[in-house]
């Protein structure tokens, strides 16, 4: 029997794709708020003896976990076979120390959280910062997949002569893969944060590659602050408008319309979270993962 693909997100255009392959059956499951914000959710579906895969991007964590958390219990309760769960962004990954006493590293206390309800996990390019892999903080089977390869298609296919630019240490991970793989050269930035709409990139001279398309990338673009940066000094230095690349675009208030104030020629995403920019379609690489851990 095919699993169950039970979808709490709002992602439809991810979910379709993922149920064209035919590796899933559409799982029914309802899900909503009743008027004072609780979560309300009833699986439709016959479930028991079934492998269940819930699709939920955390793009908005705070919204979808009580829901997800509640679908995941019901699902044990009505004896699913197996309960794992495809988060093509997994949220709560950048507070991974405690820069202030009294903080909660919300990594680690959300991988405890997510570990104690599914069976696994799967996942694309989690903010790795100071954990070197998931497995520091998540103790259930998990894939970490990654987008880059997608990324150098298209940059391939896109760009002419590009540079690779990644706005912080974070980014290097991704630019230097990215670079190798396009062939192309590219920069490491460094960044201060001073609040959570506030950076600053340190002043950096770009002449020497006067004659390459500046191509910005990172990980997620939030409120867009850092690009935005990066795109002022560029423009400052005669640049011609750059490209913006994330893998996960949450694009909160209105980022999308400050990167192309600043200049942005095109925003490109891939399809982790639904957005117009979304060019990179990751359902192939979710696809096979999901299929070793149904083995
Ligand atoms: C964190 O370091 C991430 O890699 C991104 O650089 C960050 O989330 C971008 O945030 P924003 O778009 O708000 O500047």
């Amino acid at each position: 029997m095919k699993p169950l693909l039970v979808v709490i997100d709002n992602n439809t255009a991810l979910a379709n794709k993922l149920l064209a392959s035919a590796v899933f059956e559409r799982g029914e499951c309802e899900v909503r708020q009743f008027p004072d914000g609780e979560s309300y959710v009833r699986v439709i579906s016959e479930c028991s003896g079934r492998d269940i895969v819930i699709l939920c991007s955390l793009y908005q964590p705070d919204r979808f976990v009580m829901p997800l958390l509640l679908c995941a219990e019901t699902l044990r309760e009505l004896n699913a076979k197996s309960v794992g769960l495809i988060a093509p962004y997994l949220a709560y990954m950048r507070q991974d120390i405690r820069f202030h006493t009294g903080e909660a590293i919300s990594s680690r206390i959300f991988a405890k959280l997510l570990s104690a309800h599914f069976d696994w996990l799967v996942t694309i390019d989690p903010h790795l910062h100071r954990y070197r892999s998931l497995a520091e903080i998540y103790s259930i089977p998990h894939s970490t997949l990654s987008a880059t390869s997608l990324l150098i298609d298209w940059i391939c296919k896109h760009v002419n002569q590009p540079l690779l630019i990644g706005p912080d240490s974070e980014s290097e991970q991704w630019v230097a893969a990215i670079a190798r793989g396009v062939e192309a050269p590219y920069l490491v930035l460094n960044k201060t944060r001073y609040g959570d709409r506030d950076v600053d990139i340190e002043m950096f001279d770009f002449s020497r590659w006067k004659q390459y398309t500046p191509i910005l990338i990172d990980d997620i673009v939030s409120t867009g602050q850092t690009f935005v940066k990066v795109i002022g000094q560029l423009c400052a230095q005669g640049f011609n408008a750059p490209i913006c690349a994330a893998v996960h675009g949450l694009f909160v208030e209105d980022a999308e319309k400050k990167l192309q104030q600043a200049g942005a020629q095109r925003i490109v995403t891939s399809n982790t979270i639904a957005h117009p920019t979304n060019e990179l379609d990751v359902s192939a690489l979710l696809i096979d993962a999901v299929s070793k851990h149904l083995i």
